[in-house]
């Protein structure tokens, strides 16, 4: 049984604007500033002869396209529509009765009528396309993307004899004439959106609604080599940056579009785009002479070809869990075959581990970069991204990436069968809410407001949008302890020893938000500061991730800066390590004073650190070393607010623990150069690797419920921008210290 949608529609006004479009395009200017009188007298008739009837259904595409091999159980939506066969008879009256104007305004009213139409089905459309979890990748034309014929098969599907009345002829054509049919390709990750008639594909050349652009791309290799041009018709005046995301083409993107970031760098090989002051900023005369713009800059208002380079998104060197056994509870054991996986989402990258829930083994594990970058890589601007109406989209990218990474995960585990119990999840507070679809909305406003903080227990389908065949796990998200705490800090926390909970420590995240927690005496204070994505190479002019070719060591010495990069590859960037290491050398060798103001010979163009494989110099600039200095002021203030809060010193602290990636690498005695530690505490700092990974694997081994809830539960979150002393130490600590 077919599941087949028939509507029908109220006869249609057409829109005076698209008639006279249409119209425009086969008339002259003389005969369009007659037509509206004539409008007026035509439309009741109009109205009289349309009668809208569509219908629509989704297939799979093995059962439209048969000898296509692409994906068969893709499915599409099929759609016909007409709006009857009496109107063009009245057409053909009008023409025969020597009144051509006449007829051919009835008939750009008609195909205006039909356009209409096809803009009222939207809804349903995309009703059938949430009823399949879909969104609509791209919509295929006739005959240029899909040849003639499958109008037969779209013809059968949808059974448009009995259906709709409609018939075809032996050319493939539909009759009556105003009708058409339509097919879109469907994608789980897709937007929710219908995609308009891409006139780029149209054979009527003077049809008025031509109003798309071609775009021509081409990528950058890891190796140089390019890959093949592929050519998108997109809306004209579309922002190229938007149309990159649209088509899942890695951008790098840290200000998620704002113009900023000066990330999404592409260079135009041909078409013409005027020079932003966005890109005036970033590039030099020497590089915008090259047709280097940013792809949030270009508006595509004319025909265009880029060449886009490699995003760091596809090279990224990412921190792997170091855990490779974990004592099981005894109430946490299952029998041999049983697993468990713990997931850590981070704001950059995402962590997998598979442990063996029968010995305490970890069987596997992978790293995957979150592809929620795309949006943005601070979570500041994901929240925006959410409210502007991508939250779909978010958490689809998001769940795809657990899946993929699961999926990874599983195929490496050496046993034959799995029972996976468990899937445990430690992640920010808004990467939580992203996954689960929940309004960002509480985020923006202080005092903030997040959907939910409690620990959370789904079915696979419901964490993931997707079925499962290898057991029923539960999936549990961690609690967090406030809207900038997230679930990541409080299974790091539980990760701790109860000596050094119960005694005085410290414990630092220092990614793109810096959080952190302060146990004294049983007591546990913690505060989020908004550092900003700098100890990520975010915000940092030749910034880039920890990918190889990143600098990641520095130093200066008589003969000028010697660097060290990530896999001993050419430079191509600074990561987040080599920024503070940049920063701690410059003021060694008294390149910059204690302000950060950098030496007159550099201040204009930045201090030269490397120079890339085709020449460019890698400079750091005055403006890194603010950012640099804001991110550090923000991280002690916030830590002496805490400590102030806690009633103790600096003198009282006995460890301080580093999280994440950016803290297992960093050079400590560099960091507390710079000032972004005590520099009492150097001796007493350890890194701690990626602890919300390891907290996500105590609770699958140990089930630290009551660890967590307690954590969760007794932690006193300070508020750091409404402390009266946050802005008057932030403002010290701008200022760096003497190096010794
Ligand atoms: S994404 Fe274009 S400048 Fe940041």
């Amino acid at each position: 049984m077919k599941d087949i949608r028939i509507l029908t529609g109220k006869p249609i006004i057409p829109p005076p604007d698209t008639v006279t479009a249409l119209f425009a395009g086969t008339h002259t200017a003389l005969d369009v500033s007659g037509i509206t009188e004539l409008y007026d007298r035509l439309l009741p008739k109009l109205k009289l002869h349309t009668l809208p009837k569509a219908a629509l259904c989704i297939q799979e595409r093995k059962n439209i396209l048969h000898s296509d091999h692409y994906n068969p159980d893709a499915l599409l939506l099929c759609a016909m529509l007409t709006i009857g066969s009496s109107i063009q008879r009245l057409i053909d009256r009008y023409g025969a009765d020597g009144d051509p104007l006449a007829a051919s305004l009835l008939n750009a009213m008609a195909d205006s009528c039909l356009f209409a139409w096809e803009e009222q089905l939207h809804s349903a459309m995309l009703t059938l396309c949430r009823e399949k979890n879909c969104g609509i990748l791209r919509r295929l034309e006739l005959p240029s993307d899909l040849p003639m014929h499958t109008q037969k098969a779209v013809f059968e599907a949808l059974d448009a004899d009995r259906t709709l009345g409609l018939s075809l002829t032996e050319g493939y054509m539909l009759s009556p004439e105003k009708s058409m049919s339509l097919i879109f390709e469907l994608d789980e990750l897709a937007p929710k959106k219908v995609p308009r008639h891409d006139c780029g594909k149209c054979r009527h050349p003077r049809c008025g609604f031509h109003s798309s652009v071609n775009l021509q791309i081409e990528q950058i290799r890891t190796d140089g080599t390019h890959t093949s041009p592929r050519t998108i018709s997109c809306k004209k005046g579309s922002r190229l940056f938007d149309v990159l995301q649209e088509h899942r083409i890695p951008v790098s993107a840290d200000c998620g579009g704002a113009g900023t970031c000066g990330k999404c760098g592409v260079t135009v090989r041909s078409g013409s785009v005027g020079v932003s002051p966005e890109d005036k900023l970033i590039f030099s005369e020497a590089e915008l002479n090259q047709g280097m713009r940013l792809a949030c800059s270009i508006r595509l208002e004319d025909d265009l070809s880029v060449l886009i380079p490699q995003a760091e998104e596809t090279a990224f060197q990412i921190l792997k869990g170091r855990t490779s056994y974990v004592p099981l509870a005894e109430q946490a054991r299952y029998a041999p075959g049983s697993y468990g996986i713990a997931i850590d989402i981070g704001t950059t990258t995402i962590a997998f581990a598979l442990l063996d829930l029968h010995t305490g083994i970890c069987a596997a594990s992978h790293t995957a970069i979150n592809s929620c970058r795309a949006f943005g890589t601070d979570v500041i601007r994901r929240i925006q991204a959410s409210n502007e109406g991508k939250k779909d989209q978010l958490q689809k990218t998001i769940q795809k990436d657990l899946l993929r990474g699961i999926d990874a995960l599983l195929n490496q585990c050496p046993a034959q069968t799995i029972r996976l119990q468990k899937i445990v999840i430690a992640a920010n507070t808004v990467m939580l809410h992203l996954l689960r679809g929940y309004s960002c909305e509480g985020f923006c406003r202080y005092p903030f407001s997040p959907v939910t903080l409690e620990r959370e227990v789904l079915s696979f389908t419901e964490a993931f949008g997707a079925s499962f065949d290898a057991g029923t796990p539960d999936v549990i998200l961690l609690p967090g302890i406030s809207a900038f705490v997230g679930a990541d800090i409080t299974a790091g926390l539980s990760t701790l020893s109860t000596r050094a909970r119960n005694g005085s420590c410290l414990f630092l995240d220092l990614g793109t938000n810096g959080e952190l927690a302060l146990f004294d005496n049983h007591r546990l204070f913690t505060a989020s500061t908004a550092a900003g994505p700098v100890f990520e190479g975010g915000n940092i002019r030749w910034g880039t991730g920890s990918i190889p070719g990143a600098i990641a060591n520095v130093s200066i010495g008589e003969e000028g800066p010697s660097v060290c990069t990530v896999a001993d590859m050419p430079p191509i960037g600074i990561c987040g390590t080599g920024v503070i290491e940049t920063v701690s050398e410059l003021l060694s060798a008294e390149i910059i004073d204690k302000t950060g103001k950098l030496k007159e010979a550099y201040f204009e163009k930045g201090y030269p650190l490397a120079n890339t494989m085709s020449g460019k110099t890698i400079l750091f600039t005055q403006r890194d070393i603010r950012e640099v200095q804001m991110a550090k002021a923000a991280i002690r203030a916030g830590i002496e607010i805490l400590l102030l809060t806690a009633g103790i010193s600096c003198d009282k602290i006995e460890q301080v623990f580093l999280a994440g990636g950016f803290g297992y690498y960093l050079n400590i005695p560099k960091a507390a150069s710079v000032g972004i530690l005590p520099k009492k505490l150097v001796s007493k700092t350890t890194a701690a690797g990626n602890t919300s990974l390891t907290g996500a694997l105590f609770y699958l081994a140990k089930q630290t419920d009551a660890v967590l809830s307690e954590l969760a539960a007794d932690a006193v979150d300070v508020p750091l921008a409404a402390d009266k002393h946050f802005q008057e130490l932030y403002l010290s600590h701008m200022e760096f210290e003497k190096i010794t």
